[in-house]
């Protein structure tokens, strides 16, 4: 297989598990470094011996997306260790399912503040030297639900819609430079994050495998967007730029909502 990303430098965080362990080492298969970003030491240490076994440089750094320090921090070491930073993918997230009833504050702050602020602190550690550079591809893994928001996740909904509205605007504004800002909006797929979630047929789980091949065509192909899979996930975006009455429809004529609370509803007024 022809590596089309051979001696490139990538940085992701959220490498430890799921989406980012098996695009990370996509990457790798394509030829790149990685360097694997996350708070689990033990787990990443896991995929950067994968990587080493495809003969490739792997660097593991323990940090918090919400602590700005730590990024700039481990990016000032893979520069140091690698040479470059080609690509960064801003890939950390969480989730809570709850109704928006049921939902306190500090909650919806959590999420926004890993999900949303969390991506940006990685944007405002890395922008400055791929601009410096005029070269750089900073992709960050959305979700189809920061297009269409399905029930109960109104706080995840709201962090990833945050993170669509903010790259689009940014994509814009860096037109005539050489940097490319790349968003990747998955539906359900088999991780650990959602893994006590129950999914109907229509919306099941995806391998997680094609986010890490949309990774990499999105970064080689300097694609604005790519939504995966590309044909369940796109009929809903498609429904609600026609119709939002279509789109809730269609959401509750698949069930794809969920009903179930992951956490105690918390009654404020007790
Ligand atoms: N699974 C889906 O159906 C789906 C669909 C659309 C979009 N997404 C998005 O895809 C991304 C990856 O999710 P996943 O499904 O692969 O979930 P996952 O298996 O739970 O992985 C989440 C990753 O984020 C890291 N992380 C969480 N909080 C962090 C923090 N504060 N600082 C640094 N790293 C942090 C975790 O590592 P540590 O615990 O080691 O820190 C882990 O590596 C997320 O942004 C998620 O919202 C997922």
């Amino acid at each position: 297989m022809k590596q089309r990303l051979l001696d490139k430098n990538v940085f992701i965080t959220g490498a430890s598990s799921g989406i980012g362990r098996v695009t990370a080492i996509e990457f790798a298969k394509e030829g790149a470094n990685v360097a694997l970003f996350s708070r689990n030491k033990e787990r990443l240490e896991e995929v950067k011996k994968e990587i080493e076994a495809l003969n490739r440089k792997a660097l593991v750094f323990i940090g918090d997306v919400t602590d700005q320090e730590s990024i700039k921090d481990a990016i000032n070491k893979t520069i140091e260790e690698f040479g470059s930073i080609d690509i960064f993918h801003s890939n950390a997230g969480i989730y809570l399912r709850c109704a928006a009833k049921d939902l306190r504050i500090d909650q919806i702050r959590k999420i926004m503040e890993v999900n949303y602020y969390g991506s940006l602190n990685c944007l405002y550690s890395i922008l400055p030297y791929f601009l410096e550079k005029n070269s750089g591809s900073f992709i960050s893994t959305c979700s189809v639900d920061g297009k269409v928001g399905l029930p109960p996740d109104s706080a995840y909904v709201a962090s990833k819609f945050a993170m669509n509205g903010f790259f689009q605007v940014l994509r814009q504004e860096l037109r005539g430079t050489n940097v490319h800002i790349g968003v990747i909006f998955p539906g359900r797929m088999d991780t650990p994050q959602i893994k006590h979630v129950d999914c109907p047929k229509i919306s099941k789980k995806n391998d997680p495998i094609i986010v890490a091949k949309a990774a990499v065509k999105c970064v080689i192909k300097k694609k604005p967007e790519i939504i995966v899979p590309r044909f369940s996930s796109r009929l809903l975006i498609v429904a609600d730029c026609i119709s939002p009455k279509l789109s809730s429809w269609l959401i509750r004529a698949n069930k794809l909502a969920g009903y179930e609370n992951d956490i105690e509803p918390i009654n404020e007024a007790k």
